[in-house]
């Protein structure tokens, strides 16, 4: 479904971000990504939306490159930022008909898919209010809601539940799941290894760059907490890149 092959990044000329990345998704997966702060968690997210250049490697979501079908390969992957800034001029019904609009999706549907999704989070009496005007937990709630609207067969979610509610992130948790009945994949990083323990069929956990080691948790579930796994992987130099208990 998602594959990403050998992906090397820099923002700054001599400081490697990324180095020789490669991992994969399957259909119907839910991946948390995890990782020290500053490890490349949300550059690699950039990369799969196309949000930054790819440098080295490649990057397929079904059967589309996203170096040579950048417009078929946008259209059915959407993003959860870990912030709002860019859109705060418009009211909340605008920047979910802009969004809407950038994937060309029609009136009756944008409704179909926006209106369960703002009577789930409470958020109809915000819409009228500039972004810039609501808390971050409702500008998070209106980017979840329009990240939804071209029912995305990649959903990719950065730190999604800073900022969220105890009911909001009981109702984030839920669309996650639900995700999977429709084969519909979704790859978040996280910091709160207990999203990774009640959600994901697999973590990924960078270091240095790259993959230090993938888990998978489906039907395979943990006999020691994911937090003594996690800072054993973390603090463990002997182990190999790329390495995977898979
Ligand atoms: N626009 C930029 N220009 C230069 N360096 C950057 C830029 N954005 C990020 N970096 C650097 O790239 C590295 C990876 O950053 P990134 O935001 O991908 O990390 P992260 O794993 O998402 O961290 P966090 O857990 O804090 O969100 C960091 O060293 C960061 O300082
Ligand atoms: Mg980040």
């Amino acid at each position: 479904m998602l594959q990403v092959s050998d992906l090397s990044f820099h923002y700054d000329p001599h400081i490697p971000i990324l180095n020789n990345l490669s991992f994969y998704i399957s259909e119907g997966e839910i991946v948390g990504l995890l990782g020290k702060n500053g490890v490349g968690k949300t550059t690699t997210l950039k990369l799969i939306l196309g949000l930054l250049p790819i440098e080295k490697g490649t990057i397929t979501l079904e059967n589309y490159i996203l170096d040579t079908h950048p417009f078929q390969y946008k259209k059915i992957i959407n993003y959860v930022s870990d912030h709002h800034d860019l859109y705060n001029n418009l009211t909340g019904n605008e920047y979910l008909n802009f969004i809407a609009d950038m994937y060309e999706v029609p009136a009756t549907i944008r409704k179909q898919i926006y209106i369960p999704l703002i009577n789930e989070f409470q958020v109809e009496k915000y819409l009228g209010q500039p972004m810039k005007k609501l808390s971050h937990g409702t500008k998070q709630k209106i980017a979840i809601i329009s990240s939804l609207v071209n029912d995305p067969i990649l959903w990719v979610l950065d730190e999604p539940m800073t900022g969220l509610d105890v009911e909001a992130v009981q109702i984030l948790k839920k669309i996650i799941k639900s995700r999977t009945n429709s084969k519909k994949s979704v790859l978040f990083s996280t910091h709160i290894l207990e999203m990774c323990e009640s959600l994901c069929d697999r973590i990924i956990i960078m270091q240095s760059g790259t993959i230090k080691k993938a888990i998978t948790f489906k039907d395979n579930p943990l006999e020691i907490p994911l937090e003594r796994i996690y800072s054993e992987v973390i603090n463990d130099d002997a182990l190999d890149k790329n390495s995977s208990t898979e």
